[in-house]
């Protein structure tokens, strides 16, 4: 007999329902409660997902009992004061990326699950596809030799729109904290933290990076080469490049199940590990070993790294002297 663990959501817009769908395959998982800012969207949200306890607030989900976690899809801006409001009614939390808009408010949030001893965790789901676990097993293998060089991107052509959330500065819209952090989390997975940031941006209308490109700088003078952008269609790939061949990680490098190794004076070999169910479940199954050990976070995504990740990204914006209103 499997302990079911009580997931509550809030927020019933796409990646709610993506995450929704991820549940289905873990058996171990109940979606117990949704939370919406209206009682429409909560019961259409319930309704498709059979979730029995619909909530018109996100208040009245997060301080709702029989609940043991809940995965906060909202807008960038506002996971910060959804994961306190979750952390405040005492319960685990697992939130979208961008973990918060920077490294300030990221910080406010893991000081409270730290003193309230809860669970916390980035929603950076690449991290737990079994391909990246694989990647991690063949650099720890140094199957490639010395890792020298990274080069990672995603962008994605979105139809310019000013209030959607990827444009607008009020939902903290823009590439670098959209679909920037996929490849920056990559690098940090890959080589730690960087000694170097250099960066440029191309600023768009609403004033928030459309397209952009990093480069982070290491002790050893290894060298991370991303970029990233809401205007274009990107590879969506990233290539890891070391003394003794490379790793090619198929697109789309958020959710890979295909890899090329390619070994100097050898022929390339494809490796191939599809996903079971849509790949979210894997970040929901990692939460849910996490609670079980009584663990209050994970070792595959630290909190400590996803606020040194944030904290890159103020950097970077710096950089191009991108302000959100709200901060
Ligand atoms: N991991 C991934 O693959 C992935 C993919 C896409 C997005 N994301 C992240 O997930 C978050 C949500 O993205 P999404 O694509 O699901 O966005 P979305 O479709 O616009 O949904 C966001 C939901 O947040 C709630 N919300 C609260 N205040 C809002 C406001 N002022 N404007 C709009 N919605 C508001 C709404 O739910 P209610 O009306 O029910 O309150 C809405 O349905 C973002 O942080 C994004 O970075 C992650």
């Amino acid at each position: 007999m499997v302990d079911k663990m009580r997931w509550g959501i809030v927020g019933t817009g796409k990646i709610a329902k993506a995450f929704a769908t991820g549940l289905t395959v873990l058996p171990e998982a109940e979606l117990v409660a949704v939370g919406s800012r209206t009682a429409k969207s909560a019961n259409e949200f319930a309704d498709i997902f059979g979730v029995p306890h619909r909530h018109a607030s996100y208040e009245s989900l997060a301080n709702a009992p029989n609940i043991d976690v809940i995965y906060v899809a909202t807008p960038n801006t506002l996971h910060k004061e959804n994961s306190l409001l979750c952390l405040q009614a005492g319960k685990a939390v697992l939130s979208e990326k961008p973990f918060t808009i920077n490294a300030a408010e990221a910080e406010s949030v893991i000081q409270l699950a730290r003193a309230k001893e809860l669970f916390l965790m980035e929603a950076m789901w690449t991290r737990f596809i079994p391909l990246v676990g694989k990647v991690r097993q063949l650099l720890a293998d140094r199957v490639i030799g010395d890792l020298q060089m990274l080069v990672a991107d995603l962008g994605f052509w979105a139809d310019f729109d000013p209030l959607h959330r990827v444009f607008n500065p009020q939902l903290g819209g823009g590439a670098l904290l959209d679909l920037g952090v996929y490849s920056i989390s990559l690098a940090w997975m890959i080589f730690g933290s960087p000694s170097r940031i250099t960066s440029m941006a191309q600023l768009g209308e609403t004033g928030v990076d459309e397209q952009a490109a990093i480069i982070l700088g290491y002790d050893e003078g290894q060298l991370a080469i991303l970029y990233t952008s809401i205007r274009t269609d990107t590879p969506a790939e990233a290539i890891l490049m070391g003394t003794k061949g490379q790793i090619r990680i198929h697109p789309p490098m958020f959710r890979p199940t295909k890899l090329t190794l390619s070994l100097t004076g050898q022929e390339d070999s494809l490796i191939e590990m599809p996903l079971e169910g849509n790949g979210y479940n894997y970040q929901a199954a990692e939460v849910m070993r996490c609670l079980q050990m009584g663990k209050l976070e994970s070792d595959i995504m630290p909190l400590d790294e996803t606020l040194a990740i944030m904290k890159a990204m103020d950097q970077i914006r710096d950089q191009w002297e991108l302000k959100y209103p709200v901060e």
